[in-house]
């Protein structure tokens, strides 16, 4: 394996960044890390999500990665810059929620945010959060036990329970559409979310504008990585491997590699 790229998520929501990179880095290596055993980190408190990254890219380092990407908006707010300050030489992209790009977006000037509680609460969300203020209206919603329903749902055909879950949390948000006072672009601020957002579309109607930030942390992660090529030696070329490891449980992670990137490696176990 050439040095990797080390990704994480609490689960498999970092499955969405995963597919995302693998198609801007088409000849990288990548080791997944959902930490399952766990999750979820949206709803604990700070101290259990910055233990876990710790804990996490404490590993992933130890496997020789060249890079780190954060593929957890909620993990990116608690830990991130204790990351940084630990690993000055890593080069580490977060993920956060696009609540830029959605102003930019909307034309109602109403947005959703369907995040972690965690994440809304967070001091990084709400600086994010603040430099857009006056330009839009926010429409903040802490999903809880949605990440879990997705993950939960990944081995399971019927989506009867996913879409009740999201449902549920769309239906608390008010009106969308595209009429003046509606809800126009929704934020899916939570690395899960996008692996249901045929539904949300669905429950928020056809004109209302998703918007999720996959395709951007892998355009940050292509910059840094040219940016650092200097120090990483000649371009990587050859077919990209993925390891794929879980916390937790290994049938969770499998079925939704397998679904949502076509991937058929084995599931590793890991105890950290
Ligand atoms: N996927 C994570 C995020 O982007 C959160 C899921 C969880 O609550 O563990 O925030």
């Amino acid at each position: 394996m050439k040095a990797p790229i080390g990704v994480f998520d609490s689960g498999i929501g970092g499955l969405s960044v995963l597919k995302a990179l693998r198609a801007a880095l088409p000849h990288e290596d990548f080791i997944y890390l959902a930490d399952n055993g766990h999750a979820p980190y949206g709803e604990r408190d700070t101290a259990h999500v910055l233990a876990r990254s710790r804990a996490v890219t404490q590993y992933l380092v130890g496997q020789n990665i060249k890079a780190l990407v954060v593929a957890c908006n909620t993990a990116t707010a608690a830990a991130i810059d204790l990351l940084r300050a630990e690993h000055p030489h890593l080069p580490i992209i977060g993920v956060e929620p696009a609540v830029k790009p959605a102003v930019a977006l909307s034309k109602t000037g109403r947005i959703g945010v369907m995040a972690t509680r965690s994440t809304l609460a967070s001091a990084r969300f709400q600086t994010l959060l603040a430099a857009q203020a006056g330009l839009a209206q926010f429409v903040l919603q802490p999903c809880d036990g949605l990440a879990d329903a997705i993950e939960r749902g990944a081995s399971i055909a019927d989506a009867t329970e996913l879409i009740a879950a999201c449902a549920s949390n769309t239906g608390a948000m008010g009106l969308f559409g595209t009429q003046p006072g509606r809800i126009d672009t929704l934020v899916l601020g939570c690395t899960h979310y996008p692996f249901v957002s045929e539904h949300l579309q669905a429950l928020v109607g056809a004109d209302v504008t998703l918007v999720e930030n996959g395709e951007a942390v892998a355009r940050q992660a292509q910059r840094l990585l040219h940016a650092a090529a200097g120090n990483l030696g000649p371009a990587v070329t050859g077919p990209s491997r993925v390891r794929l490891i879980t916390t937790g449980d290994a049938q969770t992670l499998k079925a939704a590699a397998a679904h949502w990137l076509a991937l058929r490696e084995p599931v590793e176990l890991l105890q950290i």
